[in-house]
């Protein structure tokens, strides 16, 4: 299928995980991607690896200076935005009482006030029939100790969803969600655990899940690039889980 020829979508924090499959399917069907991350050397390592239709903006989603710079910066490609992936995140997972107030603004920063004003600045580049799709997380379905800031930060880009999709309506902007369960990324990374932690921590959570594994990056790609497509229409406000059923099946 080539669905998105002509078009360009920014995905932010493309340079990993579910952004970078993103970003190489919607290349695959004839788009240009425009990917963020947080370093030199992981933008220009994806952008080498994606070819030729990639642009790459080192850009910290959790940095307003950042976000107030993208839209300009990406007027130097195009004055187009057909897709926006608001994806960039990472978890940081702790028990309240170790939970201080730089951690808390770090998340919200990075998953609440990132994908708001990456947004907010691509408005003047959307026409009608462009889209929005967030990346919320299973986090907000599942209660699971250590995960206070981060599903309430994911909580709150939920809310994004219902308000964005009405007040973008008049103007044609489709605006829905991906919400993933547990998908094989470098998601951990960032934590603060090691290799072994990490290792443990995905051996414990495999059993919890369905289908017994992790979800790969290209599950997730399928369902943001069926959302941005002619075929999603209809679909407006929504958020679809793509998380082997863990959101509703209890092991
Ligand atoms: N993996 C899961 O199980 C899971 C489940 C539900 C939701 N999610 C959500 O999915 C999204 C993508 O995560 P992933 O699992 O694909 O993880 P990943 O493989 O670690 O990829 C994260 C991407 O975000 C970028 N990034 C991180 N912080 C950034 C910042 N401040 N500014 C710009 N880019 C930044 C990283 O790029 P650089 O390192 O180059 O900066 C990387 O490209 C996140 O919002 C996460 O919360 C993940």
């Amino acid at each position: 299928m080539q669905r998105f020829i002509n078009q360009y979508a920014l995905i932010t924090g493309g340079t990993n995980g579910m952004g970078y499959a993103v970003a190489e399917q919607f290349i695959g069907e004839g788009g240009t991607a425009i990917i963020t991350g947080r370093s030199e050397e992981t933008v220009l390592k994806a952008t080498e690896k994606l070819g030729r239709k990639a642009v790459g903006i080192v850009s910290d989603a959790g940095n307003m200076k950042d976000l107030m710079h993208l839209q300009n910066e990406i007027k130097q490609y195009t004055e187009n935005i057909d897709l926006v992936f608001a994806n960039a995140g990472y978890g940081k997972f702790k028990p309240i009482e170790n939970v201080d107030p730089e951690d808390f603004d770090e998340l919200f920063n990075i998953l609440v006030k990132g994908p708001f004003f990456t947004v907010q600045q691509m408005l003047p580049l959307m026409k009608k029939g462009s889209s929005v799709i967030f990346n919320t997380s299973v986090a907000t379905e599942i209660s699971m100790p250590n995960f206070s800031v981060y599903s309430a930060a994911k909580s709150a880009v939920q809310s994004f969803v219902k308000t964005f999709a009405t007040e973008l309506l008049e103007r044609g902007i489709r605006v829905n969600a991906i919400s993933p369960g547990h998908i094989k990324t470098n998601i951990f990374n960032n934590t603060g655990l090691n290799k072994e932690q990490i290792e443990d921590a995905v051996q414990h959570i495999i059993p919890t899940i369905p289908f017994k594994r992790q979800g790969d990056p290209s599950e997730i790609a399928n369902t943001v690039l069926f959302l941005a497509s002619r075929e999603a229409s209809y679909i407006h406000g929504a958020e679809i889980k793509v998380d082997a059923g863990i959101s509703v099946i209890r092991s």
